[in-house]
């Protein structure tokens, strides 16, 4: 039996993983489970799961929580302290890593020195401090297996293969709904419209992301990280029908891709029971009910996010937590509708232009440089 802490067990990628374990009674059990601020999901996690304790950051939510699981014996603990706590010293063997954006770093760092591995979804951990987590990986002997649908797929070509055998990779992206949509009328993308993601249900923030395409951006960063490849041995193709996950081409001239319906149980599944596969009813991609699968370049001209993140990667250091720290903010921005969809890149443009880049970067480092951006960023915002 594994036992599972999902941290972000509320948002999207949490939600999935609970079905997983839902599904595999026998194979999983839930020791944490975590929040933000929606208390009344959490609470009804809690009851369906029985975990040993929950943790909540919002301290109005706490008390609800408290009140609402008096009788069942489940701790209920508040705060970013009480996270770390619990990723460190909860009696689980495998993180599940859904928090959303820079939040998810700290309780990372500590399931990992505690020597739990870890099933990572929020990206953000190793794009702003990759160096870091794949020291400590190393150290403490942890096993991190990717959830990101992209790295998930470029993780199974890789099994049985040599790292030094692989020419180059090609992460697919879907291209967001504005895919087809002509530059001219960018200015006049809404909130609503950039929240309607043609192939994947996700939450908010990745959903910007992958209508800017800086959610492939990041991804560019993370597997620079999880495959310890070079810039240039990363490619980024769009693939509207998102059923090609990612692909490794070989030195040998032979390409591997990992094809499957677009459904983020299934990476979650696999990082679950990795180096097992576990039978379910999920969807399979059926060939015989599609008559294409399309490929083309990115427009970096339409979608500049993606080349801010190729520049960060180049320089490494602290700028890539520079670009996450703007890109959270600005896109929080953007969600309150107080800046437009194409401000998005200059804003972060900007920030990354100011900053002067530390190379090899402590803990220390790192979290100077995201909170210097993100006052940096709000103050060109004009938001304190
Ligand atoms: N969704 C996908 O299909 C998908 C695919 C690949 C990778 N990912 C990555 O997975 C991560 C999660 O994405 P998501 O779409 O599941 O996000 P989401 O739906 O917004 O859920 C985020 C989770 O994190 C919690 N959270 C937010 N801010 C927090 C904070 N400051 N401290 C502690 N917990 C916090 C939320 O709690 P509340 O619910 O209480 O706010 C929620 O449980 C992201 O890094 C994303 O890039 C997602």
């Amino acid at each position: 039996m594994k036992k599972l802490g999902i941290f972000g067990s509320t948002g999207s990628i949490g939600k999935n993983a609970l079905q997983v374990v839902r599904n595999n009674p026998d194979r999983f059990k839930v020791v944490c489970l975590t929040a933000n601020n929606n208390v009344d999901l959490l609470v009804h996690q809690a009851l369906q799961f029985i975990p040993e304790t929950v943790c909540i950051s919002d301290q109005a939510g706490f008390r609800i929580a408290r009140q609402r699981l008096r009788q069942t014996g489940i701790q209920v603990v508040c705060g970013a302290e009480a996270l770390c706590d619990l990723a460190r010293e909860a009696d689980f063997n495998m993180m599940v890593g859904a928090i959303v954006g820079f939040a998810g770093l700290l309780p990372t760092l500590q399931a990992i020195k505690a020597g739990k591995d870890i099933a990572l979804a929020n990206k953000e951990t190793l794009v702003v401090a990759g160096e870091i987590v794949n020291r400590l990986l190393e150290e403490h002997r942890v096993r991190l297996i990717p959830i990101d649908s992209e790295h998930s797929a470029l993780f199974q070509c890789l099994v049985g293969e040599d790292r030094s055998s692989i020419r180059k990779i090609i992460l697919t992206a879907s291209g967001g709904p504005f895919l087809h949509k002509p530059k001219e009328e960018f200015n006049k993308i809404t909130v609503s419209e950039a929240l309607k993601h043609p192939n994947w249900k996700m939450g908010s923030k990745i959903t910007i992301d992958s209508a800017t395409l800086m959610n492939k951006g990041l991804e560019v960063i993370e597997a620079h990280w999880l495959f310890g490849l070079s810039p240039d041995k990363i490619d980024v193709a769009i693939h509207p029908q998102s059923i090609i996950h990612s692909m490794v081409e070989f030195v040998d001239g032979s390409t591997k891709a990992q094809m499957g319906a677009p459904d983020m149980k299934v990476p979650i599944q696999y990082a679950l029971s990795y180096p097992e596969r576990i039978k379910n009813g999920f969807n399979a991609f059926n060939f015989k009910k599609t008559s294409r699968l399309d490929f083309f370049k990115p427009d970096r001209t339409k979608f500049k996010c993606l080349s801010l993140a190729y520049n960060a990667l180049e320089e490494l250091g602290t700028m890539p937590a520079v670009l996450n720290a703007a890109n959270e903010v600005v896109v929080e921005n953007f969600l309150k509708e107080r800046i437009k969809f194409v401000d998005i890149p200059t804003y972060i443009k900007k920030t990354m232009q100011k900053h002067v880049v530390i190379q090899n970067p402590d803990l220390e480092g790192i979290l100077e440089a995201d909170q210097w951006a993100r006052s940096y960023v709000r103050k060109l915002l004009g938001y304190n």
